[in-house]
């Protein structure tokens, strides 16, 4: 051993000498400093990043489903798979531009390290913040896709992830399956999505989920986005019963939404994305996608809804003309709904909702087509509501939440959105409806699926790659 050692040592050194490269290229994979990427890079930046993440973590530590090849993974650039929403790329690139990006990804994925998110590196060192110093303690670890939290005030957690399963974490720590979650489609954007408790929980035990509900129609795979109530008795959902489903089911697997949140008067708020068909979904009030709708609890429809009276219409619809929304927040303060939605590239948006209005996907955006060509070049249109502010890339928005615990003082009534894209937190700070400030704040958090404020006061947020549900604490 010590031998080898030695020959490799002195074998080094040689290859030093001769080529009098600089130490640090010794470590680096060879085939980096070979070829250069800065095209690539760039058209990976603008072109894939915005799905495929910004340092290629998806590829990196993805399990090939359309292969790892050269050729193989050409053909997925090429022609796109456009069921679940990967778009091609035909006529945007030549061949050899195709060729350099999946030479860069190859690269990328032999440089797996480079990209491995630094979340434990966050919780033992305290990030920085305009306000506060802020720690990430994992609570849990280990997870897949973790999709949405709820945390009650003795600390008790439930989560969901993707593939469909729904656990609740009691406050020993001991972990729970729930069992009776209807069957999901894991697929694409879809499987079990939010999980949302009664206001009343601690006495109803009643509880909400929202997934990718499938149906086989002559042979072909088709999904919707759908939502349940069920009572918890123990460890299982009991009188199971299906309160909304979006119509009609499509063949794509994206764009599901599926956020759900309370108003004051006890209403459930439910965001449905336009599930890729976005000229004929949003516009039209005679479906159900890309919208946001309000029903009571038990399916049926508040006769204060703004088209309770009118006709062909779905009258669960509470706004309209929304793209992808991920994340709905209640201001416990004034009652007002706010909402974030994926845009295309370029365009996220956070909304305040109002009964009736019109967001306009995709007649107005700030954003553009994924391959590079125009949707509308249209940014704003009397009769369609202006964002409260926008993201130009993408930040690909996720969960948000509102502040209100005394634990976060100096945040209280500020909206928290998280960005799966760049894995950060957005803070913004309200002054009325209006966008005052924001500010970037966990860089490298991970890329953030989800972000709560639980009873107990904390801030909790769930991160992918890995999958790991972590609270915020104020360190000191
Ligand atoms: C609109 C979102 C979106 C954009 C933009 C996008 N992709 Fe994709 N891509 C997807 C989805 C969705 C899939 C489907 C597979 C999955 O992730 O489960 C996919 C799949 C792929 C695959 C096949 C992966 C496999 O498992 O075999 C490759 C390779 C790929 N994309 C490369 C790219 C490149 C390179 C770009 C930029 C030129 C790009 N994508 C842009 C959404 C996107």
């Amino acid at each position: 051993m010590r031998y080898i050692l030695f020959v490799l040592f002195i074998s080094a050194t040689f290859v030093f000498c001769k080529t009098k490269a600089p130490i640090v290229e010794v470590t680096e994979t060879p085939a980096v400093a070979a070829v250069d990427f800065t095209s690539a890079e760039k058209n990976h930046k603008n072109y894939c990043s915005g799905c495929h993440g910004e340092q290629m973590q998806a590829f990196v530590d993805r399990q090939w489903k359309h292969g790892s090849e050269a050729s193989q993974i050409f053909a997925s650039i090429k022609n796109g798979i456009t069921v679940d929403g990967m778009p091609s790329y035909d006529t945007t690139f030549t061949d050899e531009e195709v060729n350099e990006l999946v030479a860069y990804i190859q690269t990328g994925i032999a440089n797996v390290d480079k990209y491995k998110p630094s979340g434990e590196k966050l919780a033992e060192n305290p990030s920085p913040t305009e306000e506060y110093s802020i720690l990430v303690e994992p609570v849990v670890t280990d997870l897949e896709v973790p999709w949405s939290i709820q945390v009650l005030k003795d600390g008790t957690m439930f989560y969901t992830e993707r593939k469909g399963t729904l656990t609740m974490v009691k406050p020993d720590q001991t972990k729970v399956e729930i069992k009776g979650v209807p069957a999901v489609r894991n697929r694409g954007q879809g499987g079990l999505l939010e999980v949302e408790l009664h206001p009343n929980f601690t006495s109803n035990k009643m509880l909400f989920l929202s997934y990718s509900k499938m149906k086989t129609v002559d042979g072909r795979d088709l999904s919707t986005t759908a939502v349940i109530s069920a009572i918890l008795q123990g460890d299982e959902l009991t009188q199971v019963k299906e309160i909304f489903e979006a119509l009609p089911y499509r063949p794509t697997t994206h764009h599901y939404g599926c956020k759900l949140e309370f108003d004051k008067n006890g209403y459930l708020f439910i965001s449905v994305g336009e599930r890729g068909f976005e000229k004929e979904n949003p516009q039209f009030l005679d479906n159900h996608g890309g919208k946001i709708h309000r029903i009571k609890i038990d399916g049926s429809i508040p006769e204060d809804n703004p088209f309770v009276n009118a006709h062909n219409v779905v009258k669960s619809i509470y706004c309209f003309g929304n793209r992808n929304p991920q994340g709905l927040a209640l201001n416990p303060m004034t009652g007002d709904l706010w909402e974030n939605e994926h845009g295309p590239r370029g365009g996220d948006e956070v909304n305040l909702i109002l009964p009736g209005k019109n967001y306009g996907w995709p007649v107005i955006s700030y954003g553009i087509n994924y391959n590079g060509t125009t949707i509308t070049n249209l940014t704003e249109l009397e009769g369609m509501e202006q964002p409260a502010t926008y993201y130009v890339p993408s930040i690909a928005a996720s969960g948000m939440v509102f502040v209100t615990s005394d634990k976060f003082a100096k945040w209280k009534g500020n909206l928290l959105v998280g960005s799966l894209r760049f894995n950060y937190i957005d803070r913004v700070v309200l002054n009325g409806k209006k966008v005052e400030k924001r500010e970037i704040m966990l860089k490298n958090v991970g890329r953030l699926r989800d972000i709560h404020q639980g009873k107990d006061g904390y801030i909790y947020i769930a991160t992918e790659r890995p999958g790991t549900i972590s609270r915020l604490k104020v360190n000191g």
